[in-house]
């Protein structure tokens, strides 16, 4: 099947009361990880690139990987995401690309750093709305800020998003998605403590939920940093400063209440990490890189095995027909919102 929206991943979500995981890719591996993951369980998946990924592993090379996930794996829509775009430049060349979803991150400046004005957020994420919906390309905005940084990405200070805000945003960009700050961050060291209601504004989704039913509600930063991962990884030579990530529990929570796109990558990289480093661990005289290939594809196949079953999404790669770009685009142009 052909890389399909986000939009009908999503839309296809809300019907059937599910989330959907983005995980995050840089290479080979990660993706047939994914995809292996979604195949055995049966989900539809977004895979999302970074700019830090696309420069990583080269633009041609991530996108043919990403066809050849496609042509692979013909029963499991996949849709291709560009993660925190910086400025409409940076989404444009990724539809041109070929992504069939972008993130417009206006919440920052294109330093990805600087805090950028509501107003200045709605300019350049309607920028982007007008010029992807034309082409049939779902596009994700993002309003208040998570906290943390990685790669030098992010303001590394946490401003919650504000329901009212939220709505005005989406009545005047027309995004298909919005990402919500509410007390997460990227990265491995999310909360010093076990987050409660306290630290993670779980009722600021609610509220939104309830003024934008349409809208489909991102969280970031939702890795769980699982205890057991980090301890094998520390057990086999690692260092890592982890403390606790985002409950399954909190974001099956958020589930009910509209969220459907979820975003985990440090998950994955801590479990490649760590199985990586217990090969060579296990196996000293390994200096076929296939062995640590297969390691690391075997721990992103695992956290993804585990979200797959834990947000519902599991079980529902068939239950729909994959929608053409220029389906999509009609459907924007009639104004019809919902593609499921
Ligand atoms: O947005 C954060 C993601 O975890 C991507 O991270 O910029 O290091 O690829 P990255
Ligand atoms: P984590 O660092 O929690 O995996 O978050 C990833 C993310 O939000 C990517 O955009
Ligand atoms: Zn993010």
């Amino acid at each position: 099947m052909p890389l399909v929206t986000m939009r009908q991943l999503l839309d296809e979500a809300a019907a059937g009361g599910y989330g959907v995981a983005a995980f995050n890719v840089n290479n080979l591996e990660q993706i047939q990880g994914i995809m292996e993951a979604a195949q055995e369980t049966r989900s539809p998946v977004i895979v999302q690139a970074s700019r830090g990924a696309r420069s990583y592993a080269g633009d041609h090379f991530l996108y043919h990987m990403m066809l050849a996930a496609a042509e692979t794996y013909p029963d499991i829509p996949v849709a291709l995401h560009q993660d925190h775009g910086n400025s409409p430049e940076t989404c444009i060349s990724a539809i041109e690309l070929g992504f069939t979803s972008v993130m417009m991150d206006g919440s920052l400046g294109e330093d990805a750093k600087t805090p950028l004005s509501f107003e200045d957020n709605v300019a350049v994420t309607k920028q982007v709305v007008d010029y992807a919906h034309e082409r049939g390309v779902t596009v994700e905005g993002e309003l208040g800020t998570l906290g943390g940084m990685e790669d030098g990405v992010g303001s590394g200070e946490i401003c919650l998003t504000d329901p009212a805000q939220a709505e005005e945003f989406v009545e005047r960009t027309g995004v298909d998605a919005l990402a919500v700050a509410i007390g997460t961050s990227h990265g491995a060291y999310k909360f010093s403590r076990e987050p409660d209601g306290e630290i993670l504004a779980m009722e600021i989704i609610e509220d939104i939920h309830r003024r934008l039913p349409d809208t489909h509600i991102v969280m970031h930063g939702s890795s769980s940093v699982p205890a057991d991962i980090v301890e094998r990884l520390k057990a086999a030579g690692g260092e890592v400063d982890a403390g606790f990530g985002v409950p399954i529990s909190a974001i099956q929570r958020g589930i009910e209440h509209g969220v459907r796109k979820v975003n985990i990558d440090t998950d994955g990289r801590l479990a490649i990490t760590a199985f990586v480093r217990e090969h060579y661990r296990d196996n000293p005289d390994d200096w076929d890189p296939r062995g640590a290939g297969k390691a690391a594809r075997a721990g992103q196949k695992l956290i993804c095995m585990q979200r797959m079953q834990e947000l519902g999404m599991a079980g529902h790669a068939g239950d729909y027909e994959p929608m053409s770009l220029e389906e999509m685009a009609a459907r924007y142009t009639s104004g019809v919102r919902s593609a499921a």
